[in-house]
């Protein structure tokens, strides 16, 4: 059953149905401010740090579901009987309900007893500001005299004190009201100098800013006794909960439409300026005034939404592609490329499963991430390298994670995840291959943040490589430390103690338990990073890489090999996981992926082996398991992994960042059926059909869907911030389409299903758009190509020698 459809046109996701099975929802703003913003208009705002600047409130995990929001009701003053648009939070029936997920931003609008209304909410670029445009007409034959109720409740900036430190917080909450302007300014008398404030275009029939007078006592955001009541009660908050309501009064014409405009925003004043007259405590409103003053006024807003359409138009126009199949199409032309934006500017942060109190920014997450963004924002993703490698300890080590806000290492969770240095590499050679801009190289970049110890990114590229190096096990292979990708195999770890995190635990010296994946993900970095020396001319640095490239993959054929698949690990006993020897976890997913996609067995029959075992235990209709058989009790000796349950998160659910390793490595073997097919067995809108099995979005990947091993099997969590989104974008985009990035141009080599007649594609690379059509005249991956009708030798497109910026290439498969 589906609760929506695609409107790929106008690039949205149409949700008609309001109880969808979980809140469906989408992000505002992609610069500093943020919001996210469920089907019924659930969700919250922040101002860069989910976390620290959170502006509303919303309640996690609350029943009903989804509660906290962005809350429009309309009032019959005639009948008295008021609802919701959104159809949340009063859950009326409601005619025609639809909410429309677009680029950026939501329309959310239905219509009852003849009253249609539409409220259309968005972030206008370069603005700390969220605009909603609520637009209601009279569709009866006779007058209608209608109240329009807007609200929301502000949080106190730090979401996680708020939610918990309330012999505090019920004392603090403090506003201003000026001119109809609701200002939130909670700790603004002291260390603060930033606030908040939530506008109207209209006339006020009245406010309210105190939440009890509001809601009325014991009663919720379903049926406030002011909206029922027909009039806001003009309250101001003295402690307990600030809120922000608006009331505006309508007499509507049959046929008449008005439109309110809403304003929420964040400003900061100048520390020296933050009150007016400078020694009251009164709010300077000097600054924030004229823009609050253009956004209220419908025009601007409207062209305010116009640029952000633009924006995201051309972002989406720098790869656009045409196949037979429309699930493919849709999800690289808008909604993958879109979520790969999301968890670009959220990393891990928040959505309906991540609270924004958590996480900071994930080394390896973040640069992972690049491979799906460096195309639509090089400028960003070279900031975030930067921000990045600065976090870098001396040893290449790294900190797991870094915050935001301070762009500081995270000390808490600490560093000692060995993977963690490489993907430093592969995210800098994507930004290279993209951009072909080799300055960044030469950037002056601190580890661990202190001045003075600046070295060139390059000097961090080396030590990252190096780092494995010295920390080599007893097979060779390398020391896994605190966990590999798999942040929940945690062979150091020996946790007996409840509460305690499996993550940051560790209760061995680590000198004995090796990673067959850090050893496949070494194996990639180190021939990423001989190209790139390489390219700088250092020939003989080069080489050293391939030598220690090359032992690596020895030992891997040696040490890390079952006989019919790739070995996962060794353990703190030196004993193997990931083996027909092992009682449970007999075959892992991601050293078979891996390992293949980096081109290990290639030649010796080990990858297709490998890639044979995967698919013949792993894969399932709904995706391919992380591991089986899973394991159905908890191991010392493995750690979190045996935490879950069988089938959930890592104890084999269907991981789906590591489901495109799979699709890669089948492409690198040239089984252009089975990557599609993989492909397409986790794409979203291919499984938009089973929504009530499915649960998440259609639109955009989940984190997770459950496994063979558990009850529920097929069913998605965690969806939109996950590594899923830009691998999945990486191989369908790279290597299934083949349309790929090198350091020396476009390189064409696609793996596309049999059945395909061919594709076409733009691309802008480089500043020179592409147009590529490809054409299948047999049934292999051997491709010619020409290019501006001369035939090309090789398929790595040079730049335009002539400075001509269109290219056309044409692609015989045979
Ligand atoms: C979660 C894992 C996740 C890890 C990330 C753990 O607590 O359970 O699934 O990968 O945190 O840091
Ligand atoms: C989520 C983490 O953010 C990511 O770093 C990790 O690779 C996966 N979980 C798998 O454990």
């Amino acid at each position: 059953m589906k609760y929506g459809h695609f409107d790929d046109l106008n690039r949205e996701y149409v949700i008609t149905q309001p109880d969808t099975p979980l809140p469906w929802i989408n992000y505002l703003g992609c610069q500093a401010y943020f919001g996210i913003i469920s089907n019924t208009a659930g969700g919250y705002s922040f101002y860069r740090d989910a976390r620290l600047r959170r502006l509303t409130r919303y309640r996690y995990n609350n029943v009903p579901m989804d509660f906290g929001g962005r809350y429009v009701y309309l009032r019959d003053d005639e009948s008295r009987e008021f609802w919701s648009p959104s159809w949340q939070p009063t859950r009326t029936e409601l005619k025609d309900y639809s909410c429309r997920h677009g680029m950026g931003y939501t329309v959310i609008g239905s219509t009852r007893g003849g009253i249609e209304a539409h409220t259309r909410y968005f972030v206008p670029l370069d603005e700390n500001l969220e605009i909603w445009q609520l637009t209601v007409t009279n569709r009866r034959a006779t007058r209608a005299r209608i109240s329009a109720f807007a609200s929301i409740e502000f949080c106190l900036w730090d979401a996680q004190d708020d939610a918990t430190n309330f012999q505090r917080n019920f004392n603090i909450g403090e506003v201003e009201v000026e001119d109809g302007v609701i200002y939130h300014k909670t700790e603004y008398r002291e260390r603060r100098n930033h606030f908040a404030y939530y506008a109207c275009s209209e006339p006020g029939a009245g406010f309210d800013t105190q939440r009890e007078a509001f809601l009325g006592r014991y009663r919720g955001w379903d049926k406030p006794a002011a909206v029922e009541a027909g009039q806001l009660t003009n309250s101001i908050a003295h402690g307990w909960s600030p809120i922000g309501a608006h009331q505006v009064k309508l007499d509507l014409a049959p046929g008449e439409t008005r439109q309110i405009v809403f304003v929420l925003g964040y400003h900061e004043n100048p520390v020296a300026q933050k009150f007016d007259p400078p020694n009251s405590q009164t709010i300077n409103k000097t600054l924030v005034k004229p823009v609050i003053a253009k956004y209220l006024d419908p025009k601007q807003a409207d062209a305010a939404f116009e640029r952000l359409r633009q924006y995201w138009a051309g972002l989406l126009d720098i790869f656009q592609v045409n196949t037979p199949d429309i699930h493919t199409n849709r999800m690289v032309n808008i909604w993958n490329a879109y979520q790969c934006m999301a968890t670009f500017n959220m990393s891990r942060s928040a959505s309906f499963f991540e609270s924004g109190i958590g996480r900071g920014l994930g080394f390896r997450d973040s640069n992972q991430d690049l491979l799906g963004f460096v195309h639509m924002a090089p400028a960003r993703a070279r900031e975030r390298i930067l921000d990045l490698s600065a976090t870098q300890l001396e040893t290449g080590g790294a900190y797991h994670q870094y915050q935001p806000l301070t762009k500081r290492g995270n000390n808490d969770i600490g560093g000692g995840f060995n993977d963690d240095p490489h993907w430093l590499i592969v995210g800098v050679s994507a930004y290279l291959k993209e951009t072909g801009d080799w300055s960044i190289l030469d950037e002056p970049v601190q580890y661990d943040n202190e001045p003075g110890s600046e070295k060139p990114l390059y000097d961090h590229l080396q030590r990252s490589f190096r780092y494995t190096l010295t920390r080599l096990g007893p097979h060779g292979l390398p020391l896994i430390g605190r966990a590999d990708w798999n942040d929940c195999l945690n062979l150091n770890c020996f946790s007996d103690t409840p509460g305690q995190s499996f993550q940051t635990t560790t209760n061995k010296d680590g000198k004995v338990a090796e990673s067959v994946f850090i050893a496949g993900l070494f194996v990639i970095a180190g021939r990423e990073l001989a190209a790139i020396a390489k390219h700088r001319g250092l020939h003989n640095e080069a080489a050293t890489y391939l030598e220690e490239v090359a032992k690596m993959e020895q030992v891997v054929r040696k040490q890390g090999w079952d006989g019919e698949w790739f070995l996962r690990a060794y353990d703190d006993f030196g004993a193997k996981i990931g083996s027909r020897e092992c009682e449970e976890g007999k075959i892992f997913i991601e050293s078979n992926g891996f390992c293949v996609l980096a081109g290990i067995g290639l030649d010796d029959g080990k990858a297709n082996k490998a890639l044979a075992a995967t698919g013949k235990f792993l894969a399932t209709k709904h995706g391919i398991v992380l591991q089986q058989p899973a394991y159905s009790k908890y191991y010392l000796n493995l750690g979190e992994i045996s935490s879950y349950p069988p089938g959930y998160k890592e104890n084999a659910g269907i991981f789906c960042h590591n489901n495109p390793w799979v699709m890669i490595a089948e492409a690198r073997l040239g089984h252009g059926d089975l990557a599609h097919d993989y492909y397409s067995r986790i794409n979203p809108s291919a499984r938009e059909e089973i929504s009530d099995l499915h649960r998440c979005e259609p639109y955009v990947y989940a984190q997770m869907i459950a496994g063979k091993d558990a009850p529920t099997h097929g069913e998605a969590k965690n969806s939109w911030l996950t590594g899923t989104a830009a691998w999945n974008y990486y191989a369908i985009v790279q290597w299934i389409l083949g349309v790929r990035t090198t350091l020396d141009g476009l390189e064409i080599a696609p793996v596309i299903p049999k059945s395909w007649p061919g594709f076409t594609a733009t691309r802008t690379f480089r500043g020179v758009v592409y147009r590529i059509s490809i054409e299948r005249k047999g049934d292999g991956n051997r491709i010619a190509l020409t290019v501006d009708g001369s035939p090309l030798k090789g398929n790595i497109v040079p730049p335009p020698a002539d400075g001509r910026k269109t290219v056309s290439i044409k692609g015989i498969l045979t």
